[in-house]
């Protein structure tokens, strides 16, 4: 069950990417957070918001089903983004509250379509970019084991599933023809 709810959210996601290509949206800038904003940002606001626990109020998607930071939930996050466990040791807050923000040179065109009809709250960016300073140090998650377990034990038993249900099948065949060939006989 596990694993093929992650691969509807895959799905899910490349079809947000596609449609995000095909309408080679404009960029709208979200509400600049001021240094107050951030100074009252909220840790754990930030943690539900990334994890999809509280919604965007835009109802943009969670960063959970992209990213990873530290060691989040059974399987981690989605690894088609960074892990951001320690993204803010490799990127300045401005830097990072430009990605949030939807706006400025440090906007990769791979974030800039997802959120750019879902702007986030200027209490949201600073919850987040608190939360991903609060994270850094952390283990980053390391789930690709655990996941590629679930999918082989899921192949063993899709393998093990068939043989059951065409067991026998290949006897009876036979049977068959070993009855034609008999008859045949003279
Ligand atoms: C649909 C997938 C997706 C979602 C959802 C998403 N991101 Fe990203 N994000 C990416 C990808 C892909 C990159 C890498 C872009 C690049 O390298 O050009 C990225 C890059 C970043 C970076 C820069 C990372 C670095 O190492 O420099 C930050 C910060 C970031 N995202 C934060 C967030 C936050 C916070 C959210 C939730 C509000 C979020 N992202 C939601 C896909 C996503």
């Amino acid at each position: 069950m596990i694993h093929r709810s992650g691969k509807f959210f895959f799905v899910l996601i490349f079809a947000f990417l596609l449609v995000g290509c095909m309408s080679v949206p404009e960029s709208k800038p979200a509400e600049p957070v001021s240094a107050e904003t951030i100074a009252a940002g909220d840790v754990e606001n930030g943690r539900a918001l990334f994890m999809g626990n509280h919604h965007f109020e835009s109802g943009g998607p969670p960063c959970m089903g992209c990213h990873n930071v530290g060691e989040n939930g059974l399987l981690g996050g989605g690894a088609m983004g960074p892990d951001l466990t320690n993204v803010s040791t490799r990127r300045s807050q401005a830097e990072i509250l430009e990605i949030l923000s939807n706006a400025g040179p440090s906007l990769s065109p791979v974030m800039l379509p997802i959120y750019a009809d879902f702007p986030l709250t200027a209490e949201e960016q600073a919850d987040l970019v608190v939360f991903l300073e609060a994270s850094a140090g952390q283990p980053e998650s390391d789930k690709e084991l655990l996941v590629l377990g679930i999918s082989l034990a899921g192949f063993v038993a899709a393998i093990g599933a068939l043989g059951f249900i065409y067991r026998g099948r290949l006897r009876s065949v036979r049977r068959a023809l070993v009855n034609k060939a008999q008859k045949e006989l003279p």
